[in-house]
């Protein structure tokens, strides 16, 4: 198969110095391109700006903000079987990016955001043959949120995980299906689960 993974942190800048983003390190889908590649499958990787070399042998696409991701994967779909959404993107960016840098006025300020593309909801309506793996990262009603995510980006299955992952070498996810159920779970290194998931897919989803 030939998977398309997208990983890491997009930033999201308020003037040319300054962005919004998150401490995701991007393990969990570089371990996942490795795993895809062990098992004999060709890699497409779309990553954030993240301190990790990508595995040898995928095709990689550095990105930064979340249109670039938006764009780069979906040149990248049409021409793979399914996709893994790792990525922790930015859902928000500020409406007006400042030329050059913002000076100190001595006062509050107020910055207005606006959402940015949600790239794995755009790949679920682009999907056809396409077999889509979708991440829920979630603080409370955990399931309940999962299952809303698998809906509204037409995935066939949900990774949940907590927010303890963000940063983490391990990991505790469970894998929600369609109904809402926990189809597996696993807990361990990020690239146990990896190998994990990736046999999942190959036997349920490949
Ligand atoms: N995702 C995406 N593009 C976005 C936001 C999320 O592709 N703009 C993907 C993530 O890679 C993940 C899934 O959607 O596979 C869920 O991401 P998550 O951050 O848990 O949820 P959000 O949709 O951002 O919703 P919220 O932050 O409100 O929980």
């Amino acid at each position: 198969m030939k998977i398309l993974i997208t990983a890491g942190p997009t930033r999201e800048y308020l003037d040319d110095v300054r962005y919004l983003s998150n401490a995701s390190s991007g393990r969990m889908g570089y371990a996942l391109a490795q795993a895809a590649l062990d098992a004999g499958h060709e890699v497409v990787l779309v990553t954030g700006p993240v301190d990790l070399k990508p595995p040898v042998g995928c095709e990689v696409h550095n990105v930064v903000t979340t249109g670039q991701m938006r764009d780069a994967a979906i040149e990248a779909f049409p021409r793979c079987d399914g996709v893994i959404a790792t990525a922790a993107v930015c859902d928000y960016k500020p409406k007006v990016r400042t030329q050059g840098k913002m000076s100190k006025s001595g006062e509050a300020i107020t910055i207005e955001l606006i959402e940015t593309d949600d790239v794995l909801a755009e790949l679920g309506r682009m999907r056809d043959k396409h077999w889509v793996v979708g991440f829920a990262l979630e603080a409370s009603n955990a399931r309940e949120n999962a299952l809303q995510k698998l809906r509204a980006k037409n995935c066939d299955v949900v990774v949940l995980n907590s927010p303890q992952a963000i940063g983490a070498e391990g990991n505790d996810v469970q894998l929600i299906g369609p109904t809402g159920d926990v189809v597996a779970q696993w807990s361990g290194l990020k690239t146990e689960i990896a190998t994990s998931l990736m046999h999942w897919i190959g036997e349920h989803l490949g």
